[in-house]
């Protein structure tokens, strides 16, 4: 069965419109210009990276820093994939392990052929992982440059290196790179908005002014309802009634993860009703909710307030009015302290279609328009 609606990355069919940011991004990487692509999490920015990467046949790379816990897990992520560059500029492995062992032998690491690509050991490495980042860097461009062959560096969840390597050195080498690069396409992006925001909106830091910054916002609900009639037909030869998609919509408002995990479920079943969008829905929040309240334990109390009042008034057009301070009971100073890092954190979002405050997670604000 067709898999309309991914709760992982949105690919082929699944893949819904984004052609503006699609044809900005491949703009950048025909320009070779860095990219940053912003968004809250789960909107949709390695999907559309890769997206744009396989529209265009370029040989990339996903480098994925999430689990980076210090400058030699950086080191380690960033050479091994361009460990796996290599393999696609060089596919025959003969030539491969030729050519990776030239590459790695200055920097004293080793390397070997495996089933999976290739393999480096960095025991005998005798650099600091900037020198020998700056370094495989600098190398893989010439290669390239020598084959009059971009390549694509994506460094995903990239707001590790920040938290990890107080220095910025790391930065400053890739900065370095990216700045001159005429065939290393640079393309990064983090899920965690506020880290991402503050290595490169900062004139004292690095990547400051590096990047063309693609903001992600949702998905459009002409968009979805097209997407949506397209997949009922496809699923029951027949389209959706209009106030079933906008049941859809208003449970999930059009967060792109929520729309897909509401309708996977509902795509199991017979073609749904408003009532079984409800209910589908509802059984989803019930199943979730002790996540969503262990992650709600670990805000202050003023934060939970401040969220609960605005989930059950489902939106909120003056969060420093009279009645919403009296509401919570807080003066306008500690309610715009505590609503900064709400929205520093992605708890809360601005509503660009209202102009609301928001709760930005369509699941965390039914948990807790329900209490
Ligand atoms: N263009 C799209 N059309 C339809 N669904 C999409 C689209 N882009 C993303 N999605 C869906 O949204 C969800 C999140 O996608 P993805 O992992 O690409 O987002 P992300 O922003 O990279 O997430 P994270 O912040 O966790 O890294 C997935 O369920 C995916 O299928
Ligand atoms: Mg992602």
């Amino acid at each position: 069965m067709t898999n309309y609606f991914p709760t992982k990355l949105a690919k082929g069919y699944a893949f819904c419109n984004r052609k503006i940011e699609l044809t900005r991004l491949k703009h950048d990487i025909d320009t070779v210009a860095p990219a940053l692509i912003i968004s809250p999490r789960r909107y949709g920015k390695t999907s559309l990276s890769l997206r744009a990467f396989e529209q265009l046949k370029i040989s990339y790379v996903q480098v994925d820093l999430y689990k980076a816990f210090c400058e030699e897990d950086i080191e380690r992520y960033i050479l091994n994939g361009i460990g796996v560059l290599l393999g696609k500029l060089e596919t025959a492995p003969k030539k491969l392990i030729t050519l990776a062992g030239e590459f790695f032998s200055n920097i004293h690491i080793n390397v070997s052929i495996e089933k999976e690509g290739l393999k480096l050991d960095f025991s005998k490495r005798n650099k600091s992982p900037v020198d020998n980042i700056l370094n495989a860097l600098e190398k893989l461009h010439e290669l390239a440059k020598k084959r009059k062959q971009k390549v694509i560096l994506y460094l995903d969840e990239f707001q590790s290196v920040g938290e990890v390597c107080s220095n910025h050195a790391i930065e400053a080498a890739i900065r370095e790179v990216a700045q001159k690069s005429e065939y290393i396409c640079f393309v990064f992006s983090g899920s965690d908005r506020h880290l991402i925001e503050q290595m490169f909106n900062d004139k004292k830091k690095p990547f400051y002014n590096l990047c063309d910054v693609i903001s992600l916002d949702r998905i459009s609900e002409t968009d979805y309802v097209a997407y949506l009639q397209k997949a009922s037909k496809a699923r029951w030869a027949n389209t959706l009634l209009q106030k079933t998609i906008d049941e859809i919509i208003r449970c999930t408002e059009r967060h792109a993860y929520y729309l897909n995990k509401l309708c996977s479920l509902l795509w199991l079943q017979d073609q749904p009703t408003l009532n079984c969008v409800r209910t589908t829905w509802d059984s989803f929040v019930i199943e979730n909710k002790s996540a969503v309240e262990r992650e709600l334990a670990l805000l202050t109390i003023n934060h939970r307030k401040i969220l609960t009042h605005i989930a059950k008034r489902d939106g909120v057009k003056e969060p420093f009015g009279k009645l919403f301070l009296s509401q919570i009971n807080m003066s306008n100073s500690s309610a715009a302290r505590a609503m900064k890092l709400l929205i520093d954190k992605d708890y809360i979002f601005i509503s660009p279609d209202t102009n609301e405050h928001r709760v930005l997670d369509p699941l965390m604000r039914s948990v807790l328009a329900d209490f």
